[in-house]
């Protein structure tokens, strides 16, 4: 579990909370409760104490011996109450004494006499085995003159009982409340939290080729919606910024396009009007050699900046891809034989796909002509276009220098050459497999390559969809 997750924290704060709040409504319910049941009780208590002492106490002197025991068990039947009653007469002793209650809980002859203000109060005594009487002592003075305390009492257990009630209800209670806002918390941040799990998704599949995708929307009015606004204007804002730049790119090679055309045709018609020293011819020539790469340069960036500010509009129209590659690979064999090398096609006849066939044919010129170009003479190359997991593959394999694995992430980035003295030698400008790759984005098909450094490559194009036979053929 990850303890710095927003989610975990705040459900941790809304458990923590929560158990606070819990701890301090248990604790005043039960601060409240004892206090209200201790008054209750002690309300009883006085009221008893007072109808004996007014009520009673007064007839005394009138009546025969007995009669106020008789008329105490009658009233409030001590023994089956669990109740304590003391009547105590200064000067005589104890005029009436309850006794022993059914359940055993004090001996009323043990129950020590309250001293001084304890006369007129109420008092907890502790009992030998750890239980609390709770009485009431009142003093009265009847009209003969006589002085009473009266006391009655009741075990505190009672009221212990109701209180250990509560504190069990509370203590199995708030485990499970607490738990239970745990699991809803975490399911609730996890709910509220998808959207934001929805947008990292789609926010990860946003790359320079589909800036004009935008994200989903958050409508909750909050943080989360401001959050989704805003990396959708920040999308946004990259989008103009790749189309700016895409149509600077665009432009620049349009605008260098004339004048190397221009200066290529002063060249070659210098070298064709004029006698020239050999050396001279030699210098102008050389000079036409770089205007001519320079020229293929232009061109590539071109197609690349027109196709990713989808500025090329692709036919795609029906197209037999089988037949495009055993054509575009049979044309191109005659590079391939003179390096001595053997280009081996084995293509699934009657694979078809929706494409534009100018654009498609360029991705296979350029893979094998990749291959040709870093592949040793008597080397070996394998063309092949077959069905795969409802998918079309076009894949180029060859046996030559191979890529360094640190250059395999790159090799699609504009200008970029594993090895730049031997591409250069070799006429590359590292811009064939950028336009590979457009092109391919462009068709909705992925570009994958795999190699082993002095073992060879394989390029592997993938087209989503389509069907079959199958023809071999390998010419050296
Ligand atoms: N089949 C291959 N075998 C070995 N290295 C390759 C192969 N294909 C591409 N590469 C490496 O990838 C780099 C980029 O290839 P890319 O086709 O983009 O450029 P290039 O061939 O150098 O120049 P350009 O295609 O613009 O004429 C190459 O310079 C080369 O180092
Ligand atoms: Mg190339």
């Amino acid at each position: 579990m990850n303890v710095r997750s927003l989610r975990f924290r705040m459900t941790a704060w809304y458990a923590g909370l929560l158990l606070c709040a819990l701890l301090m409504f248990g604790v005043s319910v039960y601060l409240g409760l004892e206090r209200y049941l201790n008054w209750t009780f002690q309300s009883m208590l006085v009221s008893e104490c007072r109808t004996i002492g007014t009520e009673l106490l007064a007839q005394l002197p009138a009546k025969r011996a007995g009669w106020l025991a008789a008329e105490v068990n009658e009233a409030y039947a001590p023994e089956v109450n669990g109740r304590f009653i003391r009547v105590y007469r200064d000067g005589t002793g104890i005029v009436y004494l309850s006794g022993t209650p059914k359940d055993g809980a004090f001996e009323p002859s043990e129950i020590p006499f309250p001293q001084g203000n304890q006369r007129d109060g109420v008092r907890r005594i502790h009992l030998k085995d750890g239980r609390q009487l709770l009485t009431q002592a009142m003093t009265f003075t009847t009209p003969d003159g006589s002085h009473f305390l009266v006391e009655s009492g009741t075990p505190y257990q009672q009221i212990q009982i109701v209180l250990h009630g509560l504190l069990l209800t509370l203590a199995i209670y708030t485990p499970f409340i607490v738990s239970l806002a745990i699991a809803g918390g975490y399911w609730l941040m996890r709910r509220s939290l998808q959207p934001v799990d929805e947008i990292t998704e789609r926010a990860e599949g946003i790359t320079s080729s589909n800036l004009s995708e935008r994200l989903p929307t958050i409508r909750t009015g909050d943080e989360l919606e401001r959050l989704s606004t805003a990396l959708n204007r920040m999308i946004g804002r990259l989008d103009d910024a790749f189309q700016h730049i895409n149509r600077f790119s665009a432009d620049a090679s349009h605008e260098l396009r004339t004048p190397l055309t221009i200066l290529q045709l002063e060249l070659e018609g210098i070298v064709h009007n004029y006698p020239l020293s050999e050396s001279l011819e030699n210098q102008i020539g050389s000079a036409l050699e770089e205007t001519h790469r320079m020229s293929r340069i232009v061109e590539s960036l071109l197609t690349i900046s027109r196709l990713d500010a989808g500025e090329v509009k692709l036919d795609r129209l029906p197209l037999d891809l089988s037949e495009l590659i055993t054509r575009t690979a049979g044309e191109m064999n005659v590079l391939a034989q003179e390096k001595s090398i053997a280009l081996c096609t084995s293509v699934e006849a009657g694979i078809s796909l929706d494409g534009d066939r100018t654009h498609l044919q360029q991705v296979i010129v350029n893979l094998i002509d990749n291959a040709i170009k870093y592949t040793q003479v008597g080397g070996t190359i394998h063309v092949s276009l077959y069905l795969e997991g409802g998918k079309i593959i076009v894949a180029v394999s060859d046996n030559g220098a191979g890529i360094p694995a640190q250059a395999l992430p790159h090799v699609f980035e504009r200008f970029y050459r594993a090895d730049k003295a031997r591409s250069r030698a070799s006429g590359g400008a590292g811009l064939g497999l950028s336009i590979v790759k457009a092109i391919c984005t462009a068709h909705s098909a992925g570009i994958y390559v795999t190699s082993e450094e002095g073992l060879g490559s394989r390029f592997r194009v993938e087209f989503p969809t389509i069907s079959a036979s199958h023809t071999a053929n390998c010419a050296s």
